[in-house]
């Protein structure tokens, strides 16, 4: 496989070119930018490595000329830290990847080394993917809008292959949804799908889950177990919440991904397992490397096909679509609808609990229809008077009674934010009493967040 490296540093294109070679690619070395642009244009180049501050030019144009010949081709930048900003465009403009300079050579080795897999494997799947392409294994999973469409764009091409693909996304945006129909849609989907969360379990706990042990490994240990990587043979694991993985823990997995090979917990002899690996993760991975609470080789391991599933406020353009879909997954058969206004009050709320509070409201909203078949706002969003009223009033004056509420709606509203909902608090910061404060809330329909709630006091009804 032929690659491109185009840098100006002599030490970079000579001592990463002779790693690349020593892994057995044929590297074709630019050291400007008008001879990357005649490599990309006489040359077969299947993945291409660009600096971006070079003569010339610079990388963007050899980024830009490789997506236009070759979108499918992959593009990876690397960059000093003064370019920073410029890696991150590229990336919106195709680029695969960024790395910043300086680099390990093996780290970048093993990169091209994945993307070339990928490119063989992409091509060996191409019936595969024609059948993906008519939709089956993505058709329940609703997206409408232009950053869902290139979300599923991504997925069906590296769905097929081994990759490791790492799906960053807020909760709720249906991260296991996504990782269920990847594997669904690959050649391990007659396979077991296996799915952990890193979260909340302590070290030794989580290693076990995933390593599995011998009888007496531990105290507990009254038996061999098998791992999750082990029960994931043949098929994926997902490894949900992946950036809560404690660091001695990272050591190990990278020890899976890169031999997949494992030692259960207290066992000497070593076991092979096939798996292929899918991780998600609720927060950006590259700024816990920075900060250090996660592995940099690992980060290279796992963020080769990275996905982002956008929050739900972002896309406000699926709602609608969302919300029929989900009536028709919980509506039993019955034919629900919802006025205009209250869609686009739905289409107001932010959603911080993304599709999954969406689904919750759908499903509240379907238990309270009762006999009626409308849909109504006020079942589906919290009691807070910002998203409920269906209409908003502009340039009329209000009544000052209306105004003053308002603005104690929001300041009550933000105290019992801050307070995390603790009653006895919020109203001490606000200088009233406990029975004031709930009077208020009563009289005004606001709802606290959840959490500290006192046991023996009369709240207003939960939704
Ligand atoms: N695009 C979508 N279309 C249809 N349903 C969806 C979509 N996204 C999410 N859902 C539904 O929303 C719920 C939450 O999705 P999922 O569990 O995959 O989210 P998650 O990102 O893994 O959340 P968390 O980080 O909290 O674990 C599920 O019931 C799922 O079916
Ligand atoms: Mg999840």
């Amino acid at each position: 496989m032929r690659v491109l490296l185009a840098d100006d540093e002599v030490t970079i294109a000579v001592t990463l070119g002779d790693a690349l070679e020593e892994a057995g690619f044929e590297v074709v070395i630019a050291a400007d930018t008008g001879a990357a642009l005649t490599a990309l244009e006489e040359r077969d180049i299947e993945i291409v490595l660009t600096d971006i501050r070079m003569p010339g030019e610079g990388g963007m144009a050899v980024l830009e000329r490789s997506v236009e010949l070759q979108p499918q081709r992959p593009v990876i930048i690397m960059t000093g830290f003064a370019a920073m900003e410029d890696a991150a465009r590229a990336v919106s403009m195709g680029a695969k990847f960024y790395v910043q300079k300086p680099f390990p050579n093996d780290s970048m080795v093993a990169l091209v080394e994945t993307y070339s897999r990928l490119r063989s494997l992409e091509s060996e799947n191409e019936s595969l993917r024609e059948r993906l392409n008519s939709g089956s294994e993505f058709s329940e999973i609703i997206g409408a809008s232009k950053v869902m469409q290139e979300v599923f764009d991504r997925v069906r091409i590296v769905a097929p292959t081994d990759a490791t693909i790492l799906i960053q996304g807020e909760s709720g945006t249906g991260k296991e949804r996504i990782a269920q129909a990847i594997h669904n849609s690959s050649r391990r989907s007659q396979g077991p799908f296996v799915a952990i969360s890193c979260a909340a379990l302590p070290e030794s706990l989580l290693e076990a889950e995933l390593f599995g042990f011998e009888k007496g490994a531990f105290t507990d240990a009254r038996k061999d177990r098998k791992g999750r990587f082990e029960m994931a043979h043949g098929g994926t694991i997902f490894l949900d919440d992946i950036d809560d993985m404690p660091l001695a823990t990272q050591v190990k997995l990278l020890r899976v991904l890169q031999e997949r090979s494992l030692e259960r917990l207290g066992s000497e002899s070593t076991r092979e397992v096939d798996i292929r690996v899918l991780a998600a993760t609720k927060v950006s991975l590259r700024q816990l490397v920075r900060e250090g609470r996660f592995r940099e080789d690992l980060f290279y391991r796992i963020n080769v096909v990275p996905v982002e599933l956008p929050p739900l406020r972002e896309r406000v353009g699926d709602v609608p679509h969302l919300v029929h879909f989900l009536i028709g997954r919980h509506g039993g058969g019955r034919d629900y609808s919802l006025g205009t206004a209250t869609m686009r009050a739905l289409e107001r709320y932010p959603w911080p609990g993304n599709v999954r509070e969406l689904e919750n409201a759908v499903q509240r909203a379907i238990a309270l229809a009762g006999a009626s078949k409308e849909l109504s706002a006020d079942d589906m969003l919290p009691r807070d008077k910002r998203w409920r009223g269906a209409t908003e009033v502009h340039d009329e004056i209000l009544p000052l009674r209306e105004v003053l509420r308002s603005r104690e709606i929001e300041h009550i509203g933000r105290a019992l934010e801050r307070t995390g909902g603790h009653r006895t608090q919020t109203a001490d910061a606000l200088g009233i009493s406990r029975k004031v404060l709930w009077e208020k809330m009563r009289d005004l329909g606001i709802e606290g967040p959840g959490g500290a709630k006192e046991a023996g006091t009369k709240e207003p009804d939960d939704r």
